[in-house]
C-alpha cells in the first residue's frame, strides 16, 4: 500500500495503452493511488480524458508557475474546473524564480488566484516553490492558504521552511531528490519531519530516484523514495508506506480508495 502524491501521467504517457502499462507496473509495486497534477489549462481536458477510465488516478487543476505563453487562469475558471469529478486539489501553483527572469509580478498574481480558488472550493493546494522561499510564505500567509491547506511538493528547502509550512496547515512531500547523494540537508529534514505531515511522490516523468536516477521516472518508483526515507529514519517500509498513504487520503479527501 503506497500512494504517489504527485505525478504527470499525461507527460509520461502518450495514450491509454502506455498508461495502462505504467499503472500495471505501479500496481505490481503496491502503488494503489496516484494524483495526476495539472500544469496548464490547455492540457487539462486531454489529461482528464486520458485518465478517465482509471479509478486509481485522481487529478488537480492549475497552471504551473513557470508556464509562459499559456492561458492565464481566472479565479472563477479555477473554481469551476476544481469542482469537477475526480479533481481533488488546486495546483500545481506557487513561485519559481529559478527558471523565470525579470518582473515576475504575473507569477505572484497567478499564485494568489489559485489560493483564492482553493479557499472557495475548499480543496487543498499543491505548491511548487523554487528560489522564492520568502515570497511563497508571504503570499500564502496574506491569502490565507492555511484555510485550504495543502502540500509543498517536491520539497527541496530547509527545516525552517518546512516548519513555517506546517504552521500553515501544509504537508511536506518528498520526491526522488531526497535519494540523491548531495541532498544531505534535505535528508536531515526528512529525518526530522513528523510522520503525520509527510507525503511521498515521484513528480514523474522527472527526477527518478536512485537507483533509477537519469531514467524516465514513473509512479512505480515512488517505492524507492519511500524505502530510502524509511531507512533514513530507522522506520519500517511498511509503516512509512501506511502512514504516508493515510496522510494522502486525509489531505486529498476527495480521492477515492480506488
Ligand atoms: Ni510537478
Amino acid at each position: 500500500m503506497l500512494v504517489d502524491s504527485h505525478c504527470h501521467l499525461d507527460m509520461l504517457c502518450q495514450d491509454r495503452a502506455a498508461l495502462s502499462a505504467v499503472l500495471d507496473d505501479a500496481g505490481a509495486q503496491g502503488i494503489q493511488h496516484m494524483l495526476c497534477v495539472s500544469v496548464s489549462l490547455e492540457r487539462f481536458a486531454p489529461m482528464m480524458a486520458l485518465i478517465e477510465p482509471y479509478a486509481q488516478v485522481s487529478a488537480s487543476v492549475g497552471v504551473h508557475p513557470d508556464g509562459t505563453g499559456v492561458e492565464e487562469p481566472g479565479v472563477d475558471q479555477l473554481v469551476e474546473l476544481a469542482g469537477r469529478e475526480r479533481v481533488v486539489a488546486v495546483g500545481e501553483t506557487g513561485l519559481d524564480y529559478f527558471r523565470t527572469e525579470g518582473d515576475v509580478e504575473w507569477q505572484r498574481e497567478r499564485f494568489r488566484r489559485h489560493i483564492r480558488a482553493a479557499r472557495e472550493v475548499n480543496k487543498p493546494l499543491i505548491v511548487h516553490t523554487r528560489a522564492a522561499r520568502d515570497d511563497t510564505l508571504k503570499i500564502m500567509a496574506e491569502e490565507g492558504a492555511a484555510e485550504a491547506g495543502g502540500v509543498l511538493h517536491c520539497f527541496t528547502e530547509d527545516w525552517e521552511m518546512a516548519r513555517a509550512a506546517m504552521d500553515m496547515n501544509f504537508y511536506i512531500s518528498f520526491s526522488g531528490i531526497v535519494t540523491f547523494k548531495n541532498a544531505r540537508e534535505l535528508q536531515d529534514v526528512a529525518r526530522r519531519l513528523p510522520m503525520e505531515r509527510m507525503l511521498v511522490e515521484t513528480d514523474s516523468p522527472y527526477l527518478a530516484p536512485v537507483p533509477k536516477r537519469g531514467k524516465t521516472n514513473q509512479p512505480a518508483y515512488v517505492r524507492y523514495v519511500a524505502e530510502f526515507i524509511a531507512e533514513l529514519r530507522g522506520d519500517s517500509f511498511e509503516s512509512l508506506a501506511a502512514e504516508t498513504t493515510r496522510n494522502f487520503y486525509t489531505l486529498f479527501s476527495g480521492a477515492g480508495h480506488g
